[in-house]
């Protein structure tokens, strides 16, 4: 759980890092449990030094990344930075190619936290899995705790090889802040949620909650998905400008409970007795997963304003039975043998329900 700067446009620099960290407390955000302040794109000078070394740009960072991150450390939060295992990042900055242990070491030694590493400037397809080990092997051998975001938008089939060589790991192309773009990446979600398990997880991008494209009720489903899929949630919005509504969503601790519970079992689709089964690329409107205190289900009005109705004995694991439950956007909460939901176009609820 963090931040990222790429998705709201806000410069690649100290100063932002510094206004997202602060955010973190003043908004209540650290206290839910968000913790990275990550950087992406952009943040170093365009050449490396003459030993070949990283530079932080010196107008981004005029006090050089360490005093950053010494500051956001002594808040309690983690600094995050963004390479690419190509010859140059997507923006045309340094990559990190022939250049692996010396970065990771550089990383080690500023204090970094989070390591995302991206696809540019690199064959297409075949040769990712090589790239992207030999950084986990250089971060591993770097002296210092780094979390590995591996950036490689799904390719060569990343998720069968990602939980062993990284902490997350892209599945898509970039998330824009539009209703079609949460639903061609949470559609897809199906074919890779077993390989996700504690430690590593399928990475849905950054949200975009709260950058102004989406409704509210888009947004719910948005972080809800997000959230029961287990996937990072790194918010992309800026924190200084963010909406009451949409704060409000991202403080949400019963959604945020799903998504850090310690079994991190991904949700996935489960169709129940009557229903139509999913239909490829079109988001299915039911979800559901097993969490440490019981099961998880995610009914999403993909196709419209509907009423979507769950018997629990349909829900794979869960099974018939009289349950508590609580939907966490309402804090409705009941107890019997289903739930069901009324819900406006393209809204989701979430229902945690008790099996312990
Ligand atoms: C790629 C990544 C994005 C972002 C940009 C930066 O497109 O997928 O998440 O990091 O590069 O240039």
């Amino acid at each position: 759980m963090g931040f990222n700067n790429w998705n709201s446009g806000l410069p690649s620099s100290a100063a932002t890092a510094i206004a997202a960290a602060n955010a973190f407390v003043s908004l209540g955000l650290k206290a839910v449990g968000y913790e990275y302040i990550n950087i992406d794109d952009t943040w170093s000078s365009k050449s490396r030094g003459s030993d070949g070394t990283l530079v932080p740009d010196p107008n981004k960072w005029p006090n050089g990344i360490t005093a950053v991150a010494t500051e956001i450390h002594g808040m309690g939060l983690k600094m995050g930075l963004y390479g690419d295992s190509g010859t140059g990042t997507c923006s045309g900055y340094p990559g990190s190619q022939g250049y692996e242990t010396q970065d990771a070491k550089t990383l080690a030694s500023w204090g970094i936290d989070f390591w995302k590493y991206d696809n540019c400037n690199a064959p297409t397809s075949g040769t990712s899995q090589t790239r992207y080990t030999t950084m986990s092997n250089a971060l591993a051998a770097s002296g210092r705790d780094i979390y590995y975001a591996m950036c490689n938008w799904g390719d060569d089939s990343v998720w069968t090889w990602g939980l062993k060589t990284a902490n997350s790991w892209r599945v898509s192309s970039d998330v824009t802040d539009k209703w079609s773009s949460i639903v061609s990446i949470a559609s897809n979600a199906q074919s890779y949620a077993s390989y996700a398990g504690p430690g590593g997880f399928n990475d849905f991008d950054m949200l975009e909650v709260g950058n102004g494209g989406l409704t509210t009720a888009e947004e719910r489903a948005h972080f809800g998905i997000w959230a029961i899929a287990k996937s990072p949630l790194l918010i992309g919005a800026d924190l200084t400008k963010i909406s009451k509504a949409s704060l409000a969503l991202l403080l949400n601790t019963d959604v945020i409970s799903i998504n850090q519970d310690s079994l991190g079992i991904p949700a996935a689709y489960f169709t129940p007795s009557g229903k139509s089964a999913p239909v490829p690329n079109q988001l299915h409107p039911y979800w559901s997963g097993r969490i440490s205190t019981g099961y998880v289900i995610g009914l999403v009005a993909s196709s419209g304003a509907s009423t979507l109705s769950v018997n629990f004995a349909d829900v794979p694991g869960l099974g018939a039975g009289t349950y508590s439950w609580k939907e966490c956007y309402t804090n409705a909460t009941g107890t019997g043998t289903s739930v069901s939901a009324t819900l406006g176009a393209h809204d989701m609820a979430i229902f945690k329900v008790d099996k312990s």
